[in-house]
């Protein structure tokens, strides 16, 4: 499936940077073809995104997938075998696979040992630049329809790169009380309150190592769960309300649902038959304070983890220099670094 594209003349450049998301209610369990076991409600980051570049060259002969990808300007066997099989698995959608060789150069916006979890920037800017390729080769116009297929794209290379192709709030996975709403991809949520309409993250890096469990371990591990029908059922539930707090602009049971979510996704990993924990002492020192100042101050700050030890401290705008003195003067020992990002616009074609 491998192939070298430095020979060829390119015929079709194209540049993609999509950001990452933060998902409040928390998807963890999917059924084949990536189809979700429960509906998951996110913020769209701004800041943390990945760039995809992708160029185009006709092959001499017709042939199956060819693929060179490079990230941060090095192959990368491993990722590189994963994207070419989602590329050979989702062919139909991609027909000019058969006549052109691909070459992919891709890069984070955020430090390369930074820990955040990039699937669901690196897949959603893939599936962005290879479905855009067959609207150019088309000579189409971008349009509503391209953001919705591509979130179809995006999910079938990492489930929560379905919410990244849309700006602020966005909700994936059938909910009998979102209309709308799909497994196959994501919805943006577009009625918010102004408590909710600029929220910052400040993205503790706790740790910077790899982590040990990938999230499709993860996600298998909820297959034999003894909690796994509960918690679907906890999860679905959460995605409506939060959508109607999300509208209400009720700080404090965004606050509930944010966080138990985080420490519910976490107990899951603590619970399954193959348990495993991923929060280190940094990740409880941060909880610990974090819940002691919001306790002491009111400034309604919450935090949010995803599978890994970083804390997500989420607040809105308007208390954001207090809340970034306590970050940088009272948790300074917790993290090794912090990144500051907020909510975002969703992807970008550079031009
Ligand atoms: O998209 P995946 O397979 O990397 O799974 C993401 C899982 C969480 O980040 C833990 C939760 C979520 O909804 O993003």
């Amino acid at each position: 499936m491998q192939s070298t594209t430095e020979k060829r003349e390119t015929q079709l450049a194209l540049t993609w940077q999509c950001p990452s998301n933060i998902a409040i209610v928390k998807y963890w369990g999917k059924r084949e073809n990536q189809i979700p076991c429960n509906s998951s409600l996110s913020l769209t980051l701004s800041n943390s995104y990945t760039e995809v570049k992708l160029a185009l060259q006709k092959k001499e002969t017709v042939s199956p997938v060819e693929l060179d990808y490079f990230f941060e300007g090095q192959k990368n066997e491993k990722f590189s075998e994963r994207v070419a099989k989602y590329m050979q698995d989702n062919a139909r959608f991609f027909p000019f696979l058969t006549d052109y060789a691909v070459r992919i150069d891709s890069e984070n916006s955020f430090p390369h040992s930074a820990g955040i979890a990039s699937s669901a920037s690196a897949f959603g800017a893939i599936a962005l630049s290879l479905y855009e390729a067959t609207y150019r080769l088309e000579n189409k116009e971008l349009d509503q329809e391209f953001y919705h297929v591509a979130s179809n794209l995006a999910r079938l290379g990492s489930g929560s790169a379905s919410r990244s192709m849309f700006a602020n709030w966005a909700e994936w996975g059938k909910n009998t009380l979102i209309p709308g709403s799909s497994d196959e991809f994501a919805i943006p949520v577009t009625e918010i309150h102004a408590n909710f309409s600029n929220m910052y993250d400040a993205i503790l890096i706790v740790e910077d190592e790899p982590k040990k469990v990938s999230s499709s371990a993860g996600h298998s591990l909820m297959n034999n769960h003894q909690y796994a029908d509960q918690r679907f059922l906890q999860a679905n539930e959460r995605t409506a309300r939060l959508a109607e707090v999300l509208k209400n602009g009720d700080y404090a049971e965004f606050i509930h649902i944010a966080e138990s979510e985080a420490l519910t996704l976490h107990a899951m990993m603590m619970t399954s038959v193959d348990y495993y924990l991923l929060m280190k002492p940094g990740t409880l020192l941060a909880i610990e304070r974090l819940l002691e100042y919001r306790r002491e101050t009111g400034i309604p700050v919450c935090f949010t983890l995803d599978a890994g030890p970083n804390v997500h401290v989420l607040y809105p705008e308007q208390y954001k220099d207090k809340v970034e003195s306590f970050i940088m003067n009272d948790l300074q020992d917790t993290y090794k670094k912090v990144i500051f990002d907020k909510q975002g616009t969703g992807p970008v074609s550079v031009k």
